[in-house]
This record gives structure tokens, sequence and C-alpha cells, in this order.
């Protein structure tokens, strides 16, 4: 009997396939079916992602791939009865499914033997290879454990998996959460082959994904490769374990931090406030800004003058990762507040805490069992409830004032806008608890997120924006240096990053990493010249999870006002965009603007409105697929030949511009024409203007 999954044919009689496990039809009766993604995905994820996948179809997305595959499954098939050997392959997909989900990734086929999953798309992730890696080690790891139960029979279990990070055309998402997707030359495939290049029990990743989770992971060299299909050798890395860097900071101090640039008037601002809080009258500040701005950076900063005073410094740092994990951030806190790490041994950490309670004040040996809880060292028998959250948040406010009279306190809560919901409550209770107590408690986040902390007269906002264009210039100096040829580039970049110093770091990263410098950091020399400045992968995946958690119509009106440019007026929109109905549109536009994609620049006469960042063009641009973009630009060419009606001549050029991009090269040489014949014109009245000699 064939296997309708796997292809492999089994004996008559048998229920399942002896290769992979699917249960067939025949003998039961039953109607053989391939494993179905859904049974195995989380309700809430499923939910997701039909509820987004419309907005999806056809989209050109960077995500991250990973295979994994049972070592040897046919000869294990054969040591076991089909049924056994069932149970064992259903296990090792559960086992899979679970830490693929637990980051919110999705299974897209089973591959008999194995799965292939991917992280980023269909649910949007900016951090999706640290994702994939950190899946493929809690898969390895239990993975192995289950392996052990099994060898006392003679089983010897193992899997290989492979990851790349990679760009790849969402095709349908089915029913069955299935993406159908368009491989971008050698992504999907790359991804199969890293997998079988890997030794059984180990994750295997391409340079691309080492690359998006360098300081996350730690990482070996495994060599270079020759794999089929592809011409030049691999690089490929083997995936060791989970990296020393808790977030994107931490990865980047682990480079060397550049001076910070360019925010004495912010420090000083902060400075005031912590005077205010040093002295008995505490405060709450949210330090807001778009995403690479800065914020984790400036706090940074005035937590180190803070320690150097003499002030305690008590913190938390959000991942996005833990963005749903209960409790994440309040237990980062907590650890913090006792001194504990998260490699300490149980017996240490239980030890310590109960320890430590007693000796700040009798009332607290109670919460010790509660605590030990959400440090994830109790013994467990307590989920969390409304309850135990009320009598968390009674604890932490008598810590957080006791802690305060011994010292004067700084508690930092960094990257607030991954903070799990949990955690979020219980900062709120900090944030009424700081009153009256010598407690700065800073907070950053950006601005789509609305923390429940910002109100009361004891809460103040600093809306931070980019570097300015002397700061960023002087940040570019940092980094380039000012070799000749390579201080030539800064006016590009500076153009292209808006004064934004993540996107700035990762641009000069790029251009080191494909080899266009050379040299040191603020030293380097251009190896190669700069034909056009590339969007480096980890610049696009932040903007274009932005741009996926739009709503519909929001994204549509995004993706029609970066094909018209940079910046563009209402009534092009409309027409270009397609949505007609002014209230939808207005919507649109306020959810745009609000959210900080685009700004309004002039208002006569129509509202003229501007992308906030020049890159956010460039992705909402490059994610739609050329015949789409197609469509677009013919339909802006149209509507300007329309709307410029009573000055064609100026806008001929635009025009043919558009045309030419939406490869109508009839119309758009027509236009050109018309476009050369105006600049003569121009050219001859001017001659005709000028006095005669
Ligand atoms: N004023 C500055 N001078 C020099 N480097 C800076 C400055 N501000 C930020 N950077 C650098 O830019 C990078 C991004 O900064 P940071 O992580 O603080 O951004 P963020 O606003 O916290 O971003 P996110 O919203 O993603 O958390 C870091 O490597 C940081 O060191
Ligand atoms: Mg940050």
């Amino acid at each position: 009997m064939r296997c309708p999954h796997c292809r492999h044919e089994s004996d008559e009689s048998a229920r399942f396939c002896a290769r992979c496990g699917a249960p067939l039809g025949g003998a039961s009766g039953a109607p053989a079916r391939p494993r179905d993604a859904r049974a195995y995905t989380p309700r809430h994820l499923a939910e997701k992602i039909l509820t987004t996948r419309s907005a999806l179809e056809g989209e050109r997305k960077h995500l991250s791939i990973l295979f994994v595959d049972v070592v040897d499954s046919m000869r294990l098939a054969e040591k076991l009865d089909a049924e056994e050997w069932h149970r064992v392959l259903d296990r090792v997909f559960e086992i899979l499914a679970a830490a693929i989900h637990g980051v919110e990734g999705t299974i897209n086929q089973f591959t008999g033997d194995g799965v292939m999953a991917l992280f980023g798309a269909p649910i949007a992730h900016e951090d999706h290879a640290r994702r994939a890696c950190q899946a493929a080690l809690a898969a390895r790891d239990t993975l192995r454990a289950y392996a052990e139960t099994l060898r006392p029979r003679g089983i010897s279990l193992a899997v290989r998996m492979g990851i790349n990070s990679d760009e790849v055309v969402v095709g349908k998402i089915g029913d069955d959460l299935r993406m159908d997707y368009t491989a971008q030359g050698q992504s999907v495939g790359l991804a199969a082959r890293v997998q079988q290049l890997a030794e059984p029990g180990t994750v295997l990743v391409t340079e691309s994904t080492a690359r998006l989770v360098e300081g996350f992971c730690m990482l070996a060299d495994a060599g270079m490769h020759s794999v089929k299909g592809i011409s030049a050798p691999i690089h490929v890395l083997e995936l060791c374990a989970i990296g020393p860097a808790r977030t994107r900071l931490d990865a980047a101090a682990r480079r060397g931090l550049t001076r910070l640039i360019g925010r004495d008037t912010e420090l000083a601002w902060l400075e005031s406030i912590l005077a205010r809080s040093m002295a008995s009258d505490g405060q709450v500040v949210g330090v807001v800004g778009e995403a690479g701005v800065g914020k984790s950076r400036l706090c940074l900063e005035l937590a180190r003058r803070c320690v150097a005073r003499g002030v305690a410094l008590y913190e938390a740092h959000c991942p996005a990762h833990a963005a749903t994990v209960p409790r994440f951030a309040i237990r980062d806190l907590l650890r913090s507040f006792l001194g504990l790490s998260q490699t300490d041994e149980v017996d240490v950490m239980r030890r310590s805490v109960a320890e430590q309670l007693a000796a700040l004040d009798a009332g607290l040996a109670d919460a010790v069992p509660l605590v030990l809880d959400v440090l994830g060292v109790g013994d467990g028998a307590a989920a969390p409830s409304a309850r135990s959250t009320a009598d968390l948040a009674g604890f932490l406010r008598r810590l957080l004032r006791l802690r305060s009279v011994a010292q004067p306190t700084l508690v930092l809560i960094d990257d607030a806008h991954w903070m799990d919901p949990a955690s979020h409550e219980l900062v709120r209770e900090l944030a009424a608890a700081v009153r009256g107590t010598r407690t700065l408690l800073l907070t950053n986040f950006r601005p789509e997120h609305r923390p429940a902390w910002t109100g009361g007269s004891h809460y103040h906002q600093l809306a931070l924006s980019p570097l300015g264009a002397e700061a960023a210039r002087e940040l570019l100096d940092e980094l380039l240096g000012s070799h000749g040829a390579v201080s030539g580039l800064a006016a590009s970049i500076l153009e292209r990053t808006g004064g934004n110093p993540f996107f700035t770091e990762e641009v000069v990263q790029a251009l080191v990493g494909a080899g266009n410098l050379v040299g040191e950091r603020g030293a380097y020399r251009l190896a190669t010249p700069v034909e056009a400045l590339a969007l480096p992968a980890t610049v696009q995946a932040l903007l274009a999870s932005r741009v996926d958690r739009l709503g519909e119509v929001a994204k549509q009106v995004l993706q029609a006002a970066a094909v018209i440019g940079k910046q563009f007026d209402e009534p092009l929109l409309r027409v270009a965009s397609g949505v007609a109905a002014p209230r939808e549109l207005d919507a649109a536009l306020a959810d745009l603007e609000d959210l900080d994609f685009i700004r309004l620049v002039g208002l006569s006469p129509h509202p003229e409105y501007a992308f906030k960042h020049p890159l956010m063009a460039d992705v909402a641009y490059r994610s739609q697929l050329g015949e789409r973009r197609a469509q677009l630009h013919a339909a802006v060419a149209t509507a300007l030949e329309k709307l410029r009606a009573d000055r064609l001549g100026e806008y001929a050029s635009l025009i043919a511009h558009h045309w030419e991009a939406s490869g109508m090269r009839f119309e758009a040489s027509r236009w050109k024409r018309r476009a050369a014949l105006n600049v003569a014109n121009i050219k001859i009245g001017q001659h005709r203007r000028r006095p005669r000699p």
C-alpha cells in the first residue's frame, strides 16, 4: 500500500506507513490522510494566521526556514512495530510543535519524518532568525531527553536540523495553515540542504542566519561545504546554545558601543527628574520613540551615571520573543531585585530568597513561596491567579519601598513594548507605588505601545526624535572614519537612514559584510565602489513586521503611497490606492500618522504627506510583487494625467517614470518626448527673455 503522504510502499495490511508513520487506509478502513498542521497548532496561533492571511498573499517576505528530519527513520521504522513507530513519531512531532509554536513559528509542512517550519511569516516577527534558533535549540534538548528514554529499548532516535534566512514570495495560505510560497533563488532548498549536512542531534545554520543572530546565539564554525544545486561552496555554522546577549543593545555592546552622541538636552531633562525622585518625590518616566532611535541607549547612559553615584539599579529587559510569556519581565525584575542570576542553582536560589526576605522584613516571609513560583523554582503547585497577582503586586510595592529606604533607587524597564500583559499590570502597580519614595521608574517603549502607567501627575514623557543632521553626521564619522572616499559615502547613508542610529549602524555593517568597506570601525577604507545602498536584513525585518501589524486598508494605502514616492498628496493616493470611500481613506491615513509611518507636510491645496522614514517607503515598496507594483505604477500615471491636466508639461517626466515602471514602454516614450519638448521650450523661453548684447 502506498502512503498518501511520503509515497512509501508499505505492506498491504499495514495501518500506518512504515516510513513516516502516517495512518494508511486499508485494514482499519480509516481514510488515509497526511498529518495536518492544524492538529498540532494552538488555536490562538491558527486564528492569528487565518485572520491575516489575505493581507499577506502575494507579498515578498524575509523569513527564517527550519528543516528537521529524523535520522535513519527507515531503519528505526523497521525495528519497531508500526503502531509503536507511529507513537514515537507522534511524540517527536509534539515536541517539535511545542518548540516551534512557543516562539510563534508555524509548521508549514510535515515531510514524512520531519517538519518544515517558518518564522517571520505568516506571523510577522522582526527577530525571526532568533526565534528559529530558539525553537531549534529547545527542540534539540527536549528530543535528546526523549531519546534517552528510548535508548534502553535499543532505539537510537536523533534529528538533524538546518536553518536559513532569506526572502520568499508568499502564495496562498490554506485553511490547513499551509503557506504556499515561491522561493527566491535557493532560500528554501538551502535550508533543506544544510539540514542534510548536519550531524545527528545538531543544528546547522547558514551565514545569513548567523549574521542575524550574532551575539544572541553561540555559533561554531562548521566549515565550507559543497551542496547540490549550488555552484560555490557554502559556509555553515553550528548552532550551539543561546548566547549571552539578552537585548539588541547587549548584542551591539559586544561589538563595542560607539560614544553616545547628541543627547545632552535629553540627559539634562532626565537628570532634573532624577534629582526630584532622589529627594523622596518618586517619579515615572516614559521614553518614547520609533524603533532604533536610541531609547535603550539613552536609558543605559542614565543608569550608568546613577550607578556611579551610588544609586541602586534594578532592571528588567523585555525581549521580543517573551511578549507572550506570562510574567517574563517581572521575573527578570525580581531576579535583579534579589541579585540572582538565571544560571544560579535551584537550591541556591531558594535559600537566597528565604534569607533575603527574612532579613528585609519579618512580614515578607509569607511571600517566599509566591516569589519562588514567579522565579520558576517553586513547587509549581500554584498557577498564576487573580489572588496571586494581587499578592505579588503587594509584595513588589513593599519590596520597592524597603529598598528605596535603604538606598536611592532607579528601576529600569527596558523595551516595554515587548512586555507580556501580566507583567504590564504589575509594573502599573509599581508606578503607583513610587510616589513619595526615593525611586525613579524609568521605562522606554515604541509609540505604537501605550502602557497603563502613562497617567498620573508624577508621570513624564520624553519623545525621543532621531538624531539631528549634525549629530547623525558625527555618528557616521565615528563609525566610518574620515578616510577621503569613505566620507563621500556618508551623505547618501545619512539621507537613507534619516538620523536613526540603529539603521545607520546596520547600513554601515551591511557594507562591511558585503566587502565594500574594509578595516576597523572608525577607520574604514572603501574597497569596492558602492552602487546602491542595500537594505540590511535586520532593518527590513524590523520595518516589515511593523507594516504587517497594520490593518488591511492601512497597509494597502501605505503600499500605494510607496509606489507614488516618498511624498504624496491625498487625491493622488485616493485614485492610486483604490480606497475611494473618504471615511475609509481618512481613517487609514489617521492610523498611519498615529503610528508614525507618515507625517502631514502640507495642507494647501490638498493634504500632503511624506513617509516619516525613507527606509519605510523602500520596505513597503519592496514587499510587493512586481506585477502588483506595475499595476499601481500604471494607476499612478493615469491619475497624474487626470489630476495634473493643467500642468502636464511640469509632470511629464514623472508620468514617464511611472509608465516605464509599469512596463508600458510606448506610453513612457511618449511622455519622455513631451518632457524633452518641455525642457526645450523652457530653454527657448529663457533664451528669448535674455537681453540681447
Ligand atoms: N545617541 C547615540 N549615539 C550613538 N549611538 C547610539 C545613540 N543612540 C543609539 N545608538 C546606537 O543605536 C543602536 C540602537 O539603539 P537602541 O537599541 O537604544 O534603540 P531603541 O530605540 O531602544 O530601539 P528598539 O525600539 O528596537 O528597542 C544601538 O546600537 C545604540 O548603541
Ligand atoms: Mg530598545
